[in-house]
């Protein structure tokens, strides 16, 4: 449990708590001593988990349900921790979606929500949040993104480009907030169990060197409270990412193209 203690006593906001990855940071905070607050759409499934990490670690719990495609759901979470008098320390921005398919026939409303849910609602509840932190001189934020932000991945386009908004967005303001004692990292989890492939309608078969929702989180965390900038979870993955970093972009897509595309496709 390596540096995960850096936040016992203190607040955790954890988005997307209810499943896969947030669930685990929540598990992973709480046996660290943290209090938390934990937010996504399915509250039962939150309750449940405040119940359970409430009896096994004694931490302080709270729970909103909130639909973050909803452009007013960041300000609704920050007026609730605001009413309790909550002091969040750590922002976990770990809720995110996805699709899979051909855009030209996607979902218009899915892909806006891919973009509202990944990247707006990261950058409206980090500008909430990171004043405070500043003025205290006190804070730390994680913004998961994914293996998906290092090249353009077809057939998940919305997808790749709005979580490589998350890694430049998180790595700029890390750099520009190191200077108040604030931390900022991205973690790039490679292919995770959890509800987030079967959400998102990815096929099984593409879905390959999973690594489990626990070991991610902790890898996040621990580079979080290292001072990393960014981090990639898996050295699988880690690799994956440096050879394509020396091949012309053009066909890493193509590769990207061929691993992703549709069986059914002619
Ligand atoms: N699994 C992977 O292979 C993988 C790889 C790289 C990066 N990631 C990233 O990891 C993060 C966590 O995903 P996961 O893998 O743990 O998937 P997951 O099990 O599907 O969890 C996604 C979480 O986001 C919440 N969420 C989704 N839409 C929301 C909305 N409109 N408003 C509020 N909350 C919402 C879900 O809660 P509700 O449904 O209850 O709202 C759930 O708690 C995401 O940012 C994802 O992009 C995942």
């Amino acid at each position: 449990m390596a540096n995960l203690d850096s936040w016992r006593g203190k607040w955790a906001l954890v988005s997307g708590a209810s499943s896969g990855i947030g669930e685990a940071f929540a598990e992973e905070l709480a046996a660290g001593g943290a209090h938390l607050v934990l937010t996504a759409r399915r509250r039962q499934r939150l309750t449940k988990l405040r119940r359970k990490l409430r009896s096994a670690h004694g931490v302080e719990i709270e729970v909103l349900a909130a639909d973050l495609a909803e452009s007013g759901a960041p300000q609704e979470i920050f007026a609730f921790t605001e009413k309790r008098g909550i002091t969040v320390d750590l922002l976990v921005n770990n809720a995110g979606v996805g699709s899979y398919g051909e855009f030209r026939s996607s979902n218009v409303e899915c892909e806006l929500g891919i973009v509202q849910v990944n990247c707006s609602a990261v950058v409206h509840l980090t500008r909430l949040y990171l004043p405070g932190m500043v003025e205290r001189r006190l804070g730390d934020i994680l913004i998961v993104s994914s293996t998906a932000a290092y090249q353009a991945v077809p057939y998940m386009a919305t997808y790749a480009a709005s979580k490589a908004f998350d890694l430049l967005f998180a790595e700029a303001l890390a750099r520009e907030v190191e200077r108040y004692g604030i931390r900022v990292c991205a973690l790039c989890p490679g292919p995770t169990a959890s509800e987030f492939q079967k959400a998102a309608g990815v096929p099984d078969e593409i879905v390959v060197n999973v690594e489990p929702a626990d070991h991610v989180a902790r890898v996040g965390l621990r580079a979080l409270a290292a001072g990393e900038h960014s981090v990639i979870s898996g050295f699988t993955n880690w690799v994956g990412v440096e050879v394509q970093r020396i091949a012309p972009r053009r066909l890493v897509t193509s590769a990207a193209e061929i691993l992703f595309r549709p069986r059914q496709r002619g």
